[in-house]
């Protein structure tokens, strides 16, 4: 009798449970829901992260913040993320960083797999090179051979290691068989200021945050990271025209921590398909040299896929050319 009485109580209590889960996904969000952007603000990663928010949060009815935690590389802000509530109201919008840093810090306080639950690939950016404006070269092939004859006299920004802009740096060293001298910030927004104020030679950052500034004169341009030449920015030769075997995509990426109900993961997938497709992020995008991924890749299958396959390739890149963070 007890055991009956016992089981069919377990059997309510479960069924409350599921059912206040349910009830739970189905009301979600019912307050503000914060995305961490584990760089400083105003540069490319919270560019991308605050034109998709503005969409998801008239989408779903509730503010989405951006919360900027800049650090390590964009390690940082990860670790939050993943250390964070898996209720739905902590997000994390970071991009290549997130398959760079298994392999660049070895004592990595998170697994970005096995923390995290994938929303959905947002973009791929391509990356510039671009220059303080009375920076000597003036033309690729002359930036390349100033920086073969000046190496650690030239002077390198990037976000940290583990972010876009030190692995573009990293490859181009390689590349290059030069070692210039390297500063790091809290994101490529304060970077590009002192690019512009003169203070740093060089960066490549992606297209997010120097577009505005190439197209204004503020800084000299050398080249893009692309297969082929970008349609806003004719002018630049790739690295490839340049002889650099320097190709990069930044791709973004939308997470939630590792346990998050599945119900609120397709509500979340299903506001950013809806800020992928309107019309002010497409136009901004395009005029920053990007584009919205499909829907079919703005899906935790197709992020999980991403953040897989380049876990793997940029380990075999990163170790061949022994530059670790710790
Ligand atoms: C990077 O270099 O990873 C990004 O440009 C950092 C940022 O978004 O500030």
């Amino acid at each position: 009798m007890n055991k009956t009485i016992l089981s069919l109580a377990a059997g309510l209590m479960l069924t409350g449970a599921t059912l206040t889960g349910a009830a739970v996904a189905q009301d979600y969000p019912t307050k503000p829901v914060t995305v961490v952007v584990p760089f400083a603000a105003g540069g490319p990663t919270d560019t991308v992260a605050r034109l998709v928010a503005e969409v998801m949060s008239n989408d779903l009815g509730q503010q989405v913040v951006i919360q900027n935690v800049g650090g390590a590389g964009g390690t940082l802000g990860a670790g939050q993320v993943a250390a964070a509530p898996n209720d739905g109201y902590t997000l994390l919008l970071h991009h290549i960083g997130m398959s760079t840093a298994p392999t660049l810090y070895r004592s990595l306080p998170y697994d970005p797999v096995a923390d995290f639950a994938p929303i959905g690939l947002i973009t791929a950016v391509p990356m510039t090179l671009v220059a303080r404006k009375d920076f000597e070269p003036n033309t690729l092939e002359e930036m390349i051979a100033y920086i073969k004859a000046n190496g650690e006299n030239v002077t390198y920004a990037h976000a940290g290691i583990g972010s876009a802009s030190q692995l573009c740096g990293m490859l181009l060293m390689n590349a290059l068989d030069t070692q210039m001298t390297t500063v790091p910030y809290q994101g490529s927004g304060p970077a590009m200021t002192d690019i512009i104020g003169g203070q740093i030679d060089l960066i490549c950052d992606q297209t997010t945050n120097t577009t505005s500034q190439i197209q204004a004169g503020e800084v000299k341009a050398y080249g893009v990271t692309t297969l082929s030449r970008l349609g806003n920015l004719p002018d630049l030769p790739t690295t490839k025209e340049g002889g650099l075997d320097l190709e990069i995509g930044v791709w973004h990426g939308l997470y939630a921590p590792a346990g998050t109900d599945p119900a609120i993961i397709s509500k979340l997938e299903a506001s950013l398909q809806k800020a992928l497709t309107n019309e002010t992020v497409v136009s901004r995008f395009a005029e920053l040299g990007t584009v919205p991924v499909t829907a079919e890749e703005a899906t935790p299958a197709a992020l999980t896929e991403m953040l897989g396959s380049q876990i793997e390739l940029w380990r075999a890149v990163i170790e061949a050319a022994g530059v670790y963070a710790d």
